[in-house]
């Protein structure tokens, strides 16, 4: 299979790296879904080029899951103990910063123009996170910062692994990358309501967990402009805190009352809409099935 192609070549440049501990570092991480990777095949097919490009995007991505953990304060990921978590925030820090580079270092042999279209997503993911941490740090219902964080920190990797499979296979790469930017933008959108709906175990990362961290996502937006006045206070008091359980059920049952899932839902939905039916014009079936797929996955 093409995927396992991919996992060779990472394994290969974790290897090249000629370091014990790294290597064995890498080994126990667990692997996520291949998202990246999957829109980079069905885009551009399995040449060498293709393979290679698959690996340090995802590559890119462990190594700003690993930043995103220390961040985050994020016990687990993927089903196990985070590596902050097991081996420390210096050892996650650093084991990103090898990923990163490594991954750079690789782009460039592969393709100039790929490996602009990659870096230029990186310096935007670095943006968007650290925007995150600054509208984390207060309550806010800055829609307009929100969404352009979340570009930024999700959607940018998406477009550039979308836009370069398509500059490998020759196809129109302003199509291909915008369809990117809205798998990414409902992507995180539903990354930021299944911590709110889905157990911990499921999403093999904390769940519950983004207010506590400080993060108004779009359900908490939502949710804000509907309570009354005291209600909103209750809500603003709880941001930041570590919550009870019954906060917790005031919360979701606050949020089922005003239909505020469905409503956040139906935000992303408009936007996968828009990629189906960009991708059922050229005519590319498996991408809009991908698309579709995202909007009812559970994790
Ligand atoms: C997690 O991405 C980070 C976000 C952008 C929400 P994925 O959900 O694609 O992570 P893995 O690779 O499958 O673990
Ligand atoms: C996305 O944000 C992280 C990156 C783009 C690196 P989150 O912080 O919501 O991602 P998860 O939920 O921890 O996977
Ligand atoms: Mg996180
Ligand atoms: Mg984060
Ligand atoms: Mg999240």
């Amino acid at each position: 299979m093409v995927i396992n192609a991919v996992e060779r070549k990472i394994e290969q440049y974790v290897s090249e790296l000629g370091d014990h501990y790294v290597s064995s570092l890498y080994r126990k991480l667990p692997h996520g879904k291949r998202l990246r990777t999957k829109l980079i095949l069905k885009i551009a097919g399995s040449d060498l080029k293709v393979i290679k490009t698959a690996a340090t995007v995802e590559m890119i991505h462990a190594a700003s899951l690993l930043h995103d953990d220390v961040i985050d304060d994020a016990n687990t990921r993927r089903g196990q103990i985070s590596v902050n978590a097991s081996e420390g925030n210096k050892t996650a820090i650093m084991m990103g910063d090898i990923l990163y580079s490594k991954a750079f270092f690789e782009l460039i042999g592969i393709s100039p123009e790929v490996a602009k279209v990659v870096s230029n997503a990186v310096v935007q993911l670095s943006l968007g996170e650290l925007a995150d941490v600054e509208l984390s740090k207060q309550f806010h219902t800055n829609r307009d910062a929100y969404l352009k964080m979340l570009y930024q920190k999700t959607a940018s990797l998406m477009e550039a692994s979308a836009e370069s499979a398509a500059i490998l296979a020759g196809k129109p790469r302003v199509a291909y990358r915008k369809y990117g930017h809205n798998l990414g933008i409902a992507f995180q959108m539903i990354d930021d309501i299944l911590d709110i709906t889905t157990d911990s175990k499921t999403l093999g990362k904390p769940a519950l967990h983004d207010f506590v961290e400080g993060k108004v996502t779009l359900p908490y937006m939502y949710l804000y402009e509907k309570l009354d006045a005291s209600e909103q206070k209750k809500l603003v008091s709880l941001h930041r805190k570590r919550l009870n359980l019954q906060d917790e059920q005031w919360i979701k049952s606050k949020m089922a009352e005003y239909h505020i899932i469905e409503k956040s839902y139906a935000e992303a939905k408009v936007l996968i809409v828009e990629a189906i039916t960009l991708m059922e014009s050229l005519g590319e079936k498996d991408l809009s099935n991908i698309a579709k797929a995202m909007i009812e996955r559970e994790f």
